[in-house]
């Protein structure tokens, strides 16, 4: 290998650690504001759950998620506990399920 060669393997390894997470990164509890009740999101036990899959949840690298709305989390949050069984669980779809009583 050149020292070009090398270098650009270098270069891709970063890359993709980069975008790679691990369950525990991040707040465990997420407290997500809404009118509806303030929703507390166990960020860390979802990580598990999806087995650190972290784009479920996160298109981009895991952070901010700019698209976070009442709209994106209906769809994304509601929609997997609608749709999806993980193991034997699924997650609450009722509106207090999710929003704690203001
Ligand atoms: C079920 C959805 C979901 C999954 C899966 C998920 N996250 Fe998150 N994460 C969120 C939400 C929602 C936020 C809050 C985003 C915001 O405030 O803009 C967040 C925020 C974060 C933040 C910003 C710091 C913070 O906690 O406020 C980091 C870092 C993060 N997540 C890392 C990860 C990593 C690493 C993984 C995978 C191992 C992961 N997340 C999996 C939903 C998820
Ligand atoms: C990939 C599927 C999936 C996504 C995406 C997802 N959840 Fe869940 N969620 C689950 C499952 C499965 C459970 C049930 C876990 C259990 O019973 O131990 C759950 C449980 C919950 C609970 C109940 C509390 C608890 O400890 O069990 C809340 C609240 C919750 N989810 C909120 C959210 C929010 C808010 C989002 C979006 C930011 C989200 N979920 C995204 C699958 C998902
Ligand atoms: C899976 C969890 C979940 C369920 C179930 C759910 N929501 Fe939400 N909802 C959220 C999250 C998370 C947000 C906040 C997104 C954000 O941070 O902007 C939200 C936001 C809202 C808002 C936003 C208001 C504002 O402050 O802008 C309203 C209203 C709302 N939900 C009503 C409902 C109603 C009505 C139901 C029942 C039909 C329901 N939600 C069920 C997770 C859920």
């Amino acid at each position: 290998m050149n020292i070009v060669q090398s270098g650009l393997v270098l270069c891709s390894a970063i890359v993709s650690f980069a975008a790679v997470g691990f369950a525990g990164e991040g707040s465990e509890i997420l407290n997500l504001p809404a009118d509806k009740g303030v929703v507390a999101f166990p960020h860390w036990k979802h990580q598990v759950l999806v087995s650190d899959d972290c784009s479920k949840c996160h298109i981009q690298d895991p952070g901010k998620i700019k698209e976070l709305d009442m709209d994106w989390a209906h769809k994304v949050c509601r929609g997997c506990h609608i749709n999806e069984k993980i193991g034997d669980k699924k997650g609450p779809v009722v509106c207090f399920g999710c929003h704690k009583r203001p």
